[in-house]
Protein backbone atom coordinates (compact mmCIF):
# COMPACT_ATOMS: atom_id res chain seq x y z
CA UNK A 1 0.00 0.00 0.00
CA UNK A 2 1.16 3.52 -1.02
CA UNK A 3 -0.11 7.14 -0.91
CA UNK A 4 -2.13 8.56 -2.66
CA UNK A 5 -3.05 12.12 -4.04
CA UNK A 6 -7.29 12.80 -4.45
CA UNK A 7 -7.59 15.96 -5.56
CA UNK A 8 -5.03 18.50 -4.28
CA UNK A 9 -4.27 16.24 -1.17
CA UNK A 10 -2.04 13.25 -0.45
CA UNK A 11 -3.40 10.78 1.63
CA UNK A 12 -1.55 7.41 3.26
CA UNK A 13 -2.98 4.13 4.33
CA UNK A 14 -4.96 4.00 8.01
CA UNK A 15 -6.94 0.86 8.66
CA UNK A 16 -6.89 -1.86 6.32
CA UNK A 17 -9.36 -3.84 5.21
CA UNK A 18 -8.70 -6.98 7.13
CA UNK A 19 -8.97 -5.17 10.47
CA UNK A 20 -12.53 -3.08 8.80
CA UNK A 21 -14.20 -6.71 8.02
CA UNK A 22 -13.38 -7.87 11.82
CA UNK A 23 -14.98 -4.73 13.66
CA UNK A 24 -17.73 -5.13 11.01
CA UNK A 25 -18.49 -8.40 12.30
CA UNK A 26 -18.27 -7.57 15.84
CA UNK A 27 -20.77 -4.40 15.44
CA UNK A 28 -23.00 -7.18 13.58
CA UNK A 29 -22.88 -9.75 16.01
CA UNK A 30 -23.81 -6.85 18.79
CA UNK A 31 -26.77 -5.94 16.69
CA UNK A 32 -27.83 -9.68 15.80
CA UNK A 33 -27.51 -10.47 19.87
CA UNK A 34 -29.29 -7.09 20.80
CA UNK A 35 -32.13 -6.88 17.88
CA UNK A 36 -33.51 -10.68 17.47
CA UNK A 37 -36.79 -10.79 17.10
CA UNK A 38 -37.10 -7.16 16.57
CA UNK A 39 -36.69 -6.72 12.80
CA UNK A 40 -34.99 -3.43 12.89
CA UNK A 41 -35.24 -1.58 9.96
CA UNK A 42 -31.82 -0.32 8.83
CA UNK A 43 -31.44 3.61 7.62
CA UNK A 44 -28.63 4.53 5.83
CA UNK A 45 -27.93 8.06 5.50
CA UNK A 46 -26.70 9.17 2.13
CA UNK A 47 -24.05 8.96 0.35
CA UNK A 48 -21.20 8.05 2.61
CA UNK A 49 -22.49 5.34 4.59
CA UNK A 50 -23.84 3.12 1.53
CA UNK A 51 -20.56 1.01 1.59
CA UNK A 52 -20.36 0.33 5.40
CA UNK A 53 -24.08 -0.28 5.34
CA UNK A 54 -23.94 -2.97 2.62
CA UNK A 55 -20.81 -4.58 4.52
CA UNK A 56 -22.92 -4.04 7.95
CA UNK A 57 -26.39 -5.14 6.96
CA UNK A 58 -24.52 -8.85 4.62
CA UNK A 59 -23.05 -10.16 8.22
CA UNK A 60 -26.86 -9.77 10.27
CA UNK A 61 -28.66 -13.12 10.94
CA UNK A 62 -31.54 -11.97 12.29
CA UNK A 63 -34.51 -10.78 10.26
CA UNK A 64 -33.75 -7.03 9.30
CA UNK A 65 -35.13 -4.08 6.94
CA UNK A 66 -32.71 -1.64 5.29
CA UNK A 67 -33.78 1.51 3.47
CA UNK A 68 -31.62 4.64 2.39
CA UNK A 69 -32.50 8.35 2.61
CA UNK A 70 -30.34 11.54 1.56
CA UNK A 71 -30.75 14.37 4.56
CA UNK A 72 -30.93 17.68 2.93
CA UNK A 73 -30.57 20.88 5.16
CA UNK A 74 -31.79 24.16 5.18
CA UNK A 75 -29.95 27.13 6.73
CA UNK A 76 -32.02 29.85 8.30
CA UNK A 77 -34.87 27.94 8.72
CA UNK A 78 -35.31 27.69 12.01
CA UNK A 79 -33.61 29.28 15.14
CA UNK A 80 -31.07 26.85 15.46
CA UNK A 81 -29.96 28.06 11.67
CA UNK A 82 -30.59 24.42 10.34
CA UNK A 83 -33.61 21.61 9.07
CA UNK A 84 -32.86 18.63 8.23
CA UNK A 85 -35.35 16.36 6.52
CA UNK A 86 -34.97 13.39 5.01
CA UNK A 87 -35.67 12.91 1.38
CA UNK A 88 -36.89 9.80 0.25
CA UNK A 89 -38.20 8.10 3.74
CA UNK A 90 -41.28 6.22 2.53
CA UNK A 91 -41.24 3.79 5.47
CA UNK A 92 -44.01 4.22 8.08
CA UNK A 93 -41.44 4.16 11.18
CA UNK A 94 -44.13 4.16 13.64
CA UNK A 95 -43.64 1.24 16.65
CA UNK A 96 -40.64 0.23 14.22
CA UNK A 97 -36.86 -0.24 15.66
CA UNK A 98 -34.74 2.08 13.58
CA UNK A 99 -31.12 1.60 13.24
CA UNK A 100 -29.23 4.54 11.84
CA UNK A 101 -26.28 3.71 9.75
CA UNK A 102 -23.97 5.93 9.29
CA UNK A 103 -20.39 6.72 7.80
CA UNK A 104 -18.86 9.02 10.33
CA UNK A 105 -20.01 11.14 13.17
CA UNK A 106 -17.80 14.16 13.38
CA UNK A 107 -19.46 17.36 15.44
CA UNK A 108 -22.48 15.32 15.31
CA UNK A 109 -24.37 17.96 14.02
CA UNK A 110 -26.16 16.44 11.07
CA UNK A 111 -27.61 13.65 13.35
CA UNK A 112 -28.10 16.31 15.95
CA UNK A 113 -30.76 17.95 13.90
CA UNK A 114 -32.24 14.67 12.11
CA UNK A 115 -32.97 13.08 15.37
CA UNK A 116 -36.16 15.28 16.46
CA UNK A 117 -37.48 14.91 12.85
CA UNK A 118 -37.22 11.09 13.03
CA UNK A 119 -38.73 11.11 16.32
CA UNK A 120 -42.14 12.98 14.81
CA UNK A 121 -42.12 9.42 13.21
CA UNK A 122 -42.79 7.66 16.41
CA UNK A 123 -40.48 4.82 15.57
CA UNK A 124 -40.29 2.22 19.14
CA UNK A 125 -36.44 3.17 19.43
CA UNK A 126 -33.77 4.54 17.49
CA UNK A 127 -30.12 3.67 18.15
CA UNK A 128 -27.05 4.86 15.69
CA UNK A 129 -24.41 2.59 14.27
CA UNK A 130 -21.73 4.13 12.40
CA UNK A 131 -18.32 3.13 11.07
CA UNK A 132 -16.40 6.21 12.58
CA UNK A 133 -16.61 8.71 15.57
CA UNK A 134 -14.06 11.38 15.74
CA UNK A 135 -14.66 11.88 19.57
CA UNK A 136 -12.55 15.00 19.94
CA UNK A 137 -14.53 16.44 17.68
CA UNK A 138 -17.58 16.06 18.91
CA UNK A 139 -19.92 18.97 19.37
CA UNK A 140 -23.66 17.80 19.79
CA UNK A 141 -24.60 15.45 22.62
CA UNK A 142 -24.59 11.79 20.03
CA UNK A 143 -24.14 8.74 20.99
CA UNK A 144 -23.65 5.82 19.08
CA UNK A 145 -24.25 2.71 20.47
CA UNK A 146 -21.99 0.63 17.61
CA UNK A 147 -19.30 2.65 16.13
CA UNK A 148 -16.49 0.46 14.46
CA UNK A 149 -13.76 2.90 15.21
CA UNK A 150 -13.35 5.74 17.26
CA UNK A 151 -10.10 7.65 15.36
CA UNK A 152 -8.27 11.33 15.55
CA UNK A 153 -9.54 14.05 14.50
CA UNK A 154 -8.19 14.13 11.07
CA UNK A 155 -9.64 13.78 7.72
CA UNK A 156 -10.04 10.39 6.22
CA UNK A 157 -11.41 9.03 3.23
CA UNK A 158 -12.61 5.51 1.37
CA UNK A 159 -14.40 3.21 2.24
CA UNK A 160 -17.51 5.14 1.29
CA UNK A 161 -16.12 8.39 2.64
CA UNK A 162 -15.18 11.36 -0.08
CA UNK A 163 -13.03 14.15 -0.37
CA UNK A 164 -14.93 16.26 -2.58
CA UNK A 165 -16.40 13.93 -4.13
CA UNK A 166 -13.36 11.37 -5.00
CA UNK A 167 -12.68 8.71 -2.83
CA UNK A 168 -15.64 6.51 -1.48
CA UNK A 169 -14.63 3.55 -4.21
CA UNK A 170 -11.57 2.83 -2.23
CA UNK A 171 -11.93 -0.40 -0.47
CA UNK A 172 -9.66 0.70 2.92
CA UNK A 173 -9.67 3.86 5.17
CA UNK A 174 -6.80 6.58 3.89
CA UNK A 175 -5.71 9.71 6.33
CA UNK A 176 -4.58 12.72 5.34
CA UNK A 177 -0.82 12.81 5.48
CA UNK A 178 1.08 15.33 7.66
P1 LIG B 1 -21.11 16.02 11.38
O1 LIG B 1 -22.48 16.54 11.06
O2 LIG B 1 -20.17 17.13 11.80
O3 LIG B 1 -21.11 14.89 12.36
O4 LIG B 1 -20.48 15.55 10.01
C1 LIG B 1 -20.85 14.41 9.40
C2 LIG B 1 -20.49 14.44 7.92
O5 LIG B 1 -19.29 15.18 7.64
C3 LIG B 1 -20.23 13.03 7.44
O6 LIG B 1 -21.41 12.37 7.06
C4 LIG B 1 -19.25 13.24 6.30
O7 LIG B 1 -19.96 13.46 5.09
C5 LIG B 1 -18.51 14.50 6.66
N1 LIG B 1 -17.16 14.21 7.22
C6 LIG B 1 -16.73 14.50 8.48
N2 LIG B 1 -15.47 14.10 8.67
C7 LIG B 1 -15.07 13.53 7.50
C8 LIG B 1 -13.83 12.90 7.06
O8 LIG B 1 -12.82 12.78 7.79
N3 LIG B 1 -13.81 12.43 5.79
C9 LIG B 1 -14.89 12.52 4.95
N4 LIG B 1 -16.06 13.08 5.31
C10 LIG B 1 -16.14 13.60 6.58
MG1 LIG C 1 -19.05 13.91 2.56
Amino acid sequence: MTEIQIHDKVFVPFIDKARIDVRIAAVAAAINTDYAGKRPLILGILNGSFVFAADLFRNLTIEAEISFVKLASYKGVSSSGNVITAIGLEENLNGRHIIIVEDIIDTGKTLHTFLPDLQLRQPASVAIATFLTKPSALKYDVKAAYCAFEIENKFVVGYGLDYDGLGRNIPELYILKD
